[in-house]
């Protein structure tokens, strides 16, 4: 198991990493956490996986892997490559981070179905199935397994239903996944940011994103420094971390409160975020 630091200065400790994978790297949080371990460790191997290529330097040791994670069948041949690479990468710990997700916003039954599966496939079975795929590597050796979920977790999420509940899976697998392995080279982290500037708001079909106004007021950050929390949170040990004090008292509250009345509350506060008019 990973020795985790207590102090905040945790460059020293992403030393142990020399492959970082990171899904859905090309922008948001994703590109933000790549551009943070570079910094840190600029000779890192870093591999991003998402449809496009991230505009960025990956760094000189960085390869972009093409790949539609929605697709078993593509993930299957991605994790293949994959794991060819970690055989020559240099000795040291794997970091992975399944951070590729969208969201939709809108009322069931008029969301498009096919949408709706297509995120289940990205959201969960695309995090299970990397992580199996790459866990007897790490198990080897060592390192952490980084799941992003969100703070839509902790509460059932109307006008957002089957996102919430991807996310809700994501926050319980990881959390189970970390007592899993205990007692083993590899750990689990449950990453649960609040609203947070990206793309996320204008794929999941919000006509302008929710930020800094409204419900979200004081509560949205930028994907740098949801990257940065992440990291601390790497370095620290946790098993979750919810972004913010704020998102934190949210989350609190959202599992503590009754749960009729949250998704009730829920569904008044998601309802006034309005959609695009013209929805593909
Ligand atoms: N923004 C928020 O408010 C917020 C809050 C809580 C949690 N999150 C979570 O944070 C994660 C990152 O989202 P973000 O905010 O950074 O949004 P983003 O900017 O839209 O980034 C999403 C990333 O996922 C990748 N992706 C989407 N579909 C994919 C597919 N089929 N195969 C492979 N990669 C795919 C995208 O790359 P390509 O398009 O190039 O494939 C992109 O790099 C998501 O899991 C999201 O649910 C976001």
């Amino acid at each position: 198991m990973p020795t985790p630091t207590t102090n905040i200065k945790y460059s020293e400790y992403f030393t142990r990493f020399s492959v970082i994978i990171v899904t859905g790297g090309s922008s948001g949080i994703g590109c933000s956490i790549i551009k943070a371990i570079l910094k840190i460790r600029p000779q890192v191997h870093v591999c991003n996986l998402s449809r496009s290529k991230p505009d960025f330097f990956l760094g000189e040791n960085g390869t972009h892997l093409p790949v539609d994670l929605s697709n078993a069948q593509a993930l299957g041949e991605a994790a293949q490559s994959l794991k060819a690479r970690l055989t020559h990468a240099p000795k040291g710990e794997v970091l992975l981070v399944n951070n590729s997700g969208f969201g939709d916003y809108g009322r069931m039954p008029e969301l498009d179905i096919d949408k709706q599966l297509n995120m289940i496939d990205l959201n969960i079975r695309a995090v299970v199935d990397l992580t199996a795929r790459l866990l007897p590597t790490m198990l080897d050796r060592g390192g952490v397994v980084v799941n992003i979920a969100s703070t839509a977790a902790f509460q059932p999420t109307p006008f957002l239903a089957t996102y919430g509940a991807t996310k809700s899976f994501v926050r319980n697998w990881s959390l189970a996944l970390n007592e899993d392995l205990r007692g083993t080279k590899v750990r689990a982290l449950a990453i649960c940011p609040g609203p947070t500037r990206s793309n996320f708001f204008k794929a999941a079909g919000f006509k302008t994103p929710p930020m800094g106004r409204g419900a979200n007021k004081g509560l949205d950050m930028t994907s740098d420094e949801v990257a940065r929390r992440t990291l601390r949170a790497i370095a620290k040990g946790r098993s979750i971390h919810v972004t913010g004090w704020k998102n934190r008292c949210i989350a609190f509250l959202g599992s503590k409160l009754p749960i009729v009345v949250v998704t009730r509350v829920g569904g008044i506060i998601l309802s006034k975020m309005r959609l695009e008019e013209h929805r593909k």
